[in-house]
């Protein structure tokens, strides 16, 4: 278990307001728990910068009928084997379907496949949700 520093910070009264208005909204059970969580995402979107090795997953959704287009997704992820770590198809419904696909490595290279994949005709949703490996994060 990591030793906890105890450290204190002087904001504005406002902005202090706001941000526990923001923290309750979040369902954060104290100030410790907002600023941690804060600090933790920061930190992740500057690994992102950094071009270190990091983890996500992407979320497409798309009509499985069309065939050309479920032909593309498959491509598109062999050409970059090397990051898919995994991949989960749900038939949503007779027409739908959703998939996420885990991916790891390259921040820019990651993003590329994302991009790709968001961008194939007939793919109705797309998003990537920026992740990490937690190598480097306490
Ligand atoms: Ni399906």
């Amino acid at each position: 278990m990591a030793k906890l520093v105890r450290f204190s910070i002087a904001l504005e009264d406002k902005l202090l307001a706001k941000f526990d208005r923001y923290a309750k909204s979040k369902k954060y059970q104290n100030r410790s728990d907002a600023i941690r969580a804060l600090i933790r995402g920061e930190l992740v979107k500057s690994e992102w910068r950094s071009g270190r090795e990091v983890a996500g997953a992407i979320v497409l959704v798309y009509d499985h009928h069309r065939r050309e287009l479920v032909n593309k997704l498959t491509d598109m992820q062999h050409d970059f084997h090397g990051m898919v770590i995994s991949n989960q198809h749900v038939h949503l419904d007779h027409h739908n379907c959703l998939e996420t696909i885990v991916v790891k490595g390259n921040p820019k290279k990651i993003e590329e496949l994302a991009d790709k994949l968001k961008s194939i005709k007939g793919v109705k949703y797309g998003a990537l949700t920026a992740a990490t490996t937690a190598k480097e994060l306490p």
